[in-house]
């Protein structure tokens, strides 16, 4: 089986029972992917549904006072994150007449929305076929692929960027882009990976080489 199929079945049986996976509103995807830039799901969660309740549309966002935004979102820190929402939900009133861009390029034109976030917005709302390359992805592909470029260079994000969009499934994008983040997220983790029941051990590059702890590669600047 190729490697979108075994992730996708491992997904399939492994994946939590999160929100935001139940949504295919553009609005509460960009919600959800800013709240979890810098949070970890346990903390985003009850901040997610206090956003989506507060302000269920980006209409409600866009018209909502700057201060409330911002007090709602005391607590999760890097408040820039809340003030270019803020912005770029006046963006989706203002240049796309209250509707969310559709596609990655036109998402990249709003504030605080970038490569990633773009990415998620594209792939698991209009399930256009854009990898999303995260934390999570690296550390996967780097061990299972044995890649050793290093993550903080322009280059080697390309590298990682190229190959996660060939390996993406034709027809399930948005569910591809889940599971490799969770797959990074709760099996492949940066310490002590469960290598004993991974679905790639067979075929793990990295493990073969035993440099598992060595991936990926990350040099200070
Ligand atoms: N972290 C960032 N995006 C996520 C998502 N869509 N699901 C789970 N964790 C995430």
């Amino acid at each position: 089986m190729d490697f979108a199929s075994s992730l996708i079945n491992w997904y399939e049986s492994n994946k939590r029972d999160l929100p935001w996976r139940h949504t295919q509103d553009p609005y509460k995807i960009w919600l959800s992917e800013i709240i979890l830039q810098q949070t970890r799901v346990q903390q985003g969660l009850p901040y997610y549904e206090k956003f989506v309740a507060n302000f269920p549309t980006v209409k409600d966002f866009a018209e909502a006072d700057i201060d409330k935004i911002l007090h709602l979102w005391q607590g999760l820190g890097y408040y820039s994150r809340g003030r270019n929402m803020h912005v770029a939900a006046n963006q989706v009133m203002d240049e796309w007449n209250g509707k969310f861009p559709d596609n990655y390029k036109d998402l990249l034109t709003l504030k605080g929305v970038g490569n990633y976030t773009a990415a998620a917005i594209a792939s698991f709302a209009f399930r256009e076929k854009v990898a999303t390359v995260d934390g999570n992805v690296y550390r996967v592909l780097s061990r299972v692929f044995d890649i050793d470029e290093d993550i903080a260079s322009g280059k080697g994000q390309k590298v990682f960027t190229e190959v996660a969009n060939q390996l993406i499934s034709e027809d399930k994008p948005d569910i591809f882009n889940q599971a490799l983040m969770e797959f990074g997220a709760m099996h492949c983790t940066p310490k002590k990976p469960n290598c004993e029941t991974c679905p790639f051990v067979q075929s793990c590059e990295s493990r073969l080489h035993q440099n598992i702890d060595q991936r990926p590669v990350k040099l200070k600047k």
